[in-house]
This record gives structure tokens, sequence and C-alpha cells, in this order.
């Protein structure tokens, strides 16, 4: 028998800032699953800033969203009929099938995960790609080493917190910026951070200065702009930066840094990296994670919003200076 299910489409691409006309909303029927596939209802939907470059018609490392069909993004969700012996009724998977109810998908593109560990969120947020991706830039890109010191922008969001997280547990002095008063009080007296700034008040280079006289060790930049810039100024001589992402570009591009050619001089290195690359770090990233939470050293830091009508405006909203969510957010769909 068919299944309604409610899903969040691209209906306009925006230029520039996008606004809640670029997205509708339709029922589809889904069809019963066939032999190795699954009907999955999704208890969970995570929000990425990267889902803006997926709006425009543009070549990347991910194919654009299509005008008309439905949004993707990861998302955990319970098995409610399976046709494919290696995954359960009951469980509960991981999948690129967001931005909607339900879905009816081949087993093998879906991943178990254990909600006896930690809620099904958490494998979103800091057990899912998010924690993965801090993990990835820190140890892997940046190679990070104890004592070292770190700055982080868009410290206070979903990667963000997760660095600071990783970052303090390895013995180092962490920087972080964030755009919002209670954001710096839940870097300070939740994550411990060292120096805590928010990059809206004054100029980010005397701050940088302030918090590690001594210059910092690597920079791990989420925003791109202004941080960058001053970031570059801040570092030592073979300061290493994790470019992770450029959020403060997303929706209307900024200059480059002025500074560029201190990288020469202070020999230092950049060095872009996308997350879905490195999958299979995932066995060693939960080696140290898993324990981590389970010892409360590690947070599972979350903003969580209700219902699929209002996922749309929260990805606006990350968009944005100064953005609502602390850690990283997440729709909430159903329990
Ligand atoms: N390379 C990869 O594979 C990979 C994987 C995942 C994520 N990323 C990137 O990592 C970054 C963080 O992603 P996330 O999922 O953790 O999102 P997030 O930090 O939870 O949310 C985005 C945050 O960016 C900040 N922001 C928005 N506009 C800004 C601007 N103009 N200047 C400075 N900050 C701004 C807002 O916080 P404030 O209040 O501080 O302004 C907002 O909360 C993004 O750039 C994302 O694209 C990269």
């Amino acid at each position: 028998m068919p299944t309604p299910s409610r899903e969040i489409r691209l209906a306009s691409r925006p230029h520039g800032e996008p606004t809640l006309d670029n997205f509708s909303f339709a029922t589809v029927q889904l069809p019963d699953p066939q032999p190795g596939e699954l009907l999955v209802r999704n208890l969970c939907m995570s929000v990425d800033p990267y889902m803006r470059g997926r709006m425009n018609d543009a070549k990347s490392y991910v194919p654009p969203f299509q005008i008309g069909k439905p949004l993707e993004g990861s998302a955990v969700g319970k098995v409610i009929l399976s046709h494919d012996k290696s995954i359960p009724e009951g469980a509960h998977v991981l999948s690129m099938y967001g931005w909607r109810e339900a879905f009816v998908a081949p087993a093998s593109v879906l991943r178990v995960v254990d909600t006896a560990l930690a809620p099904p969120s958490a494998w979103l947020g800091i057990l899912g790609i998010t924690g993965l991706t801090a993990w990835v830039g820190l140890f892997r890109i940046a190679a990070l080493k104890p004592g070292e010191t770190v700055f982080v922008s868009g410290g206070a969001g979903a990667v963000g917190t997760a660095v600071c997280q990783f970052a303090k547990m390895h013995g180092c002095r962490v920087l972080a910026s964030a755009g919002s008063e209670d954001k710096l009080e839940y870097l300070r007296n939740q994550l411990h951070v060292d120096y805590a700034f928010n990059y809206r008040d004054g100029d980010p280079l005397e701050h940088l200065k302030k918090g590690a006289p001594e210059g910092i060790h690597v920079y791990f930049d989420n925003t791109g702009g202004p941080q960058l810039e001053a970031a570059l100024y801040a570092l030592n001589n073979h300061g290493r930066v994790v470019m992770c992402g450029g959020i403060s570009g997303y929706n209307q591009p900024v200059p480059g840094p002025r500074n560029l050619m201190l990288t020469i001089g202070k020999r230092l290195r950049l060095e872009g990296f996308i997350v879905s690359d490195y999958l299979n770090e995932i066995p060693a990233f939960l080696a140290e994670a898993i324990p981590a939470l389970k010892a409360g050293k590690l947070l599972n830091q979350e903003t969580i919003v209700e219902g699929l009508d209002a996922a749309p405006a929260a990805l606006l909203d990350i968009l944005h200076s100064g953005a609502t969510n602390i850690g990283k957010m997440v729709i909430k769909l159903t329990d």
C-alpha cells in the first residue's frame, strides 16, 4: 500500500540571499519497497551550510539540487518495513534522504546506527559527519599536536563546538570566535575555551593578539573573509590553516585575504578538504569520540527545531551572522 510522505523541494534558485520562496512543499505517495529495499520514517534531519551551494546551478563536488525535486541532506530514521535481511524493522539508519518525512531506498545506501549508545540526533552531530569533519580537520589535515594553539572561527556552531572540544581534549590552547554574546558565554563556560570573542566586535586581529600573544599554530577556518585575513597575520611560521568552510561568502562572494603573500615568508600551509573523502577514518574517529561522549568529556551540543515546515527558515538562519544555533542545527520530525 502506498505511504504518503511530505517533502521539501527547491522551487527556484536564489540570487544572493535565499528566501522562503525558494522552497516548496509537496506530498508524494511512496511505493512499497521491492526486494533489497526498505521503507524508512525520518526521526530527525540535519541542516547544513553546504546546502546553500547546492541551490546554485554550478558544478561542484556535489551536484546541484534540481528545481522541483526534493532537497537532500543527512537524516536518521527508523525502518518501518524491511525487504532486506541485513537491516531489520525497527533499526535506526543514517541516510542522505533528509528533507522529507519518509523514503524507500536500497539497504546498500543506509548505515545502521546504535541509538542505545547515543540519541538519533547525535549521529548527525558529534558522532556524525559534523564530528568527523572537526576530527579530520584537526588531526589529519593540521596534524595538531598537544600544547599547540588553535583558533577556530564559527566556534559555537556544529563543527566549531566539536573542534573546540577535540582540541581541548588533546591538550591544546583554544581561541574561538562567534557572533553573539550567548555563544561566547557557552564557549567560555561550557567548553572552557581559553579565549572567546565576537568577530563582529572590533578587529579580529586585535582579539587574536590579545588571546594568543605568542601567535597561533593552527587556524580552523569555517568562515573565510576578514577572519581568515586576521588569522594569516596571527599565525606563526610553519602554521597550518584547515580550509573547512567559507560561510561568510556563501550568499555573496567576499574578497579574498589581502595578505596571502604571508604564506610564503611564514611557510604556511593552507589545505582544503571534503569530509566525504575521509569516511575510512570513521572507525578511528568513533574509537575516540564514543568513549569521550560516554565519559561526559565530549558534549553533543545541538539546537533542535520542531517539524518539517520549520526547516527552510532554519537553513536561512544558519547562513546569517549571529544565527540562533549553538552546536548542530537539527530538525526533529517525530519521536
Ligand atoms: N569541508 C567539509 O567537508 C565540511 C563539512 C561540514 C561543514 N563544513 C563547513 O564548516 C562550516 C561550519 O559548518 P556547520 O555545519 O558547523 O555550521 P554551523 O557553524 O553550525 O552554522 C553556521 C554558522 O556560521 C556562522 N555564520 C553565518 N554567517 C556568517 C558570516 N557571514 N561570518 C561569520 N560567521 C557566519 C553563524 O554563527 P555566528 O553566530 O558565529 O555568526 C552560524 O551559526 C561551514 O562553512 C560549512 O560549510 C565543511
